[in-house]
């Protein structure tokens, strides 16, 4: 049945003319139409607008034929779109938090065998259908926190068997969840442990053995390295990308988290869609990026715990760039998938307006995950993702009030979640 959301105070993010994203200054523009209606018709926006011009024949709200809900006192956001994700993932990791907490640093546990190999060893023990029960359980939460679209990545495999069950478990997600979902093969993201003293092996299997069988069972939409001091170099990170470019998988990389690693200048060479962390940027990236169509991708939650310096968010947009935050979510350097948070630690933590802020965990973040042109904002046509808040006064307080929901009803797809 047709859906009609009216009396809406704020309908946030609309568009006349549909933007892939926004860059720079155009980060501040963030159009909305107070005291309106807004139309669905099966998954699609197919109507909205000022309350004044509701057109009768399109809507009778006394209708049988039409679900209305009434938003009076409340704001229509888009769904946000969390373009970074490692949310399936086996068991947890909270002893390392503590051995944080008492002084270790983020480096030193992985360097002990722990972090990101940690995870694998749990992956390893934990059958393909229990990933999958785990890993909904946080899908589930995401969808409540406001989320519709999500890109997760693999990685916690680490070998061809387990990397494709992670790709699976993914698949499986895509299938039967109503969020849009992007998979991304990230075979490296750490080198491990057998591979240690033979990393050039570990590359040669990525390349050789998980790459076409990935690609053969078309279980990836991208490829990702972990391009960073410590982990892999930026040459390692090329003989990857361009495997991966034979079967045809886009590049979105984890760059710049621990040093100028040179991964934003790699991935930019390559085309990346996004380039993700960037907590050591400078003159250099900025200028890469400036001759690029990558977007680049902040990750606060991953800043404030691992307490990283914070990504220069405000030197990014005023070089005329465009900016994406996304969450992060995994189990080492950042346990949450809540986007509302992460937009509030844009304001909070990366002096980012909220128009700014809500760009890019909406238009911005869905570019970064190839899909701006059907998610991200408020178009005719567009996929009817959208989530309507609690009573508020202004959509600026939806960020301020960084630790209330605020979310009360949440659709996807056209469908009314809860
Ligand atoms: O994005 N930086 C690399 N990978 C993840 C962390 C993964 C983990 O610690 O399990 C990240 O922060
Ligand atoms: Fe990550």
């Amino acid at each position: 049945m047709p859906l009609l959301i009216k009396n809406i105070k704020g309908l946030i993010g609309i568009e006349e003319h549909p933007q892939h994203k926004r860059c720079g200054r155009d980060m501040k523009i963030l159009d909305q139409i107070t005291d309106a209606y807004i139309f669905i018709e099966g998954d699609k926006i197919s109507g909205f607008g000022s309350m004044d011009d509701i057109p009768d024949g399109q809507v009778q709200n006394n209708s049988h034929d039409v679900e209305v809900i009434d938003a009076s006192g409340k704001f229509v956001f888009p769904s946000f779109c969390d373009s970074h994700t490692h949310l399936v993932y086996a068991g947890s990791r909270e002893m390392e938090f503590s051995d944080r907490i008492s002084g270790l640093s983020y480096e030193e546990i992985a360097r002990r065998g722990g972090g990101i190999l940690n995870s694998a060893r749990k992956l390893h023990e934990t059958t393909e259908n229990d990933l999958y029960e785990q890993s909904m359980i946080r899908i589930n939460e995401i969808i409540l926190q406001g989320t519709g679209a999500v890109e997760i990545k693999s990685g916690y495999g680490l070998n061809t068997e387990d990397e494709i069950k992670m790709l699976r478990v993914i698949r499986r997600i895509k299938k039967n969840s109503l969020l849009e979902v992007k998979s991304t093969f990230l075979g490296a993201h750490a080198i491990p442990e057998p591979y240690r003293n033979i990393r050039d092996q570990y590359i040669g299997l990525i390349i050789n053995e998980m790459i076409p069988v990935i690609a053969s069972e078309e279980l990836s939409d991208y490829i990702d390295v972990f391009c960073d001091k410590g982990f892999f170099t930026v040459e390692e990170t090329e003989q990857i990308l361009m495997a991966g470019l034979k079967y045809g998988l886009t590049p979105k990389l984890h760059a710049n988290e621990i040093a100028n690693s040179g991964g934003v200048q790699v991935g930019v060479k390559y085309n990346a869609l996004s380039v993700d962390h960037l907590e050591h940027t400078g003159a250099d990236e900025i200028n890469a990026l400036l001759n690029s169509d990558t977007m680049p991708t902040l990750l606060p939650g991953s800043a404030l715990f691992l307490g990283l310096p914070d990504p220069p968010a405000r030197k990014l947009i005023e070089a005329g760039l465009p900016v994406a935050l996304a969450s992060d979510f995994n189990p080492g350097s950042s346990p949450s998938g809540n986007m509302k948070l992460v937009m509030s630690l844009g304001c909070i933590k990366l002096k980012m307006t909220p128009e700014e802020a809500i760009n890019a965990v909406t238009i911005n973040s869905a570019y970064a995950m190839g899909i701006s042109e059907t998610h991200g904002s408020f178009a005719m046509g567009k996929t009817a993702n959208m989530f309507i808040t609690s009573e508020m006064p202004s959509y600026s307080f939806f960020p301020y009030a960084y630790g209330s929901n605020l979310i009360d009803k949440v659709i996807l797809k056209g469908k009314i979640v809860n």
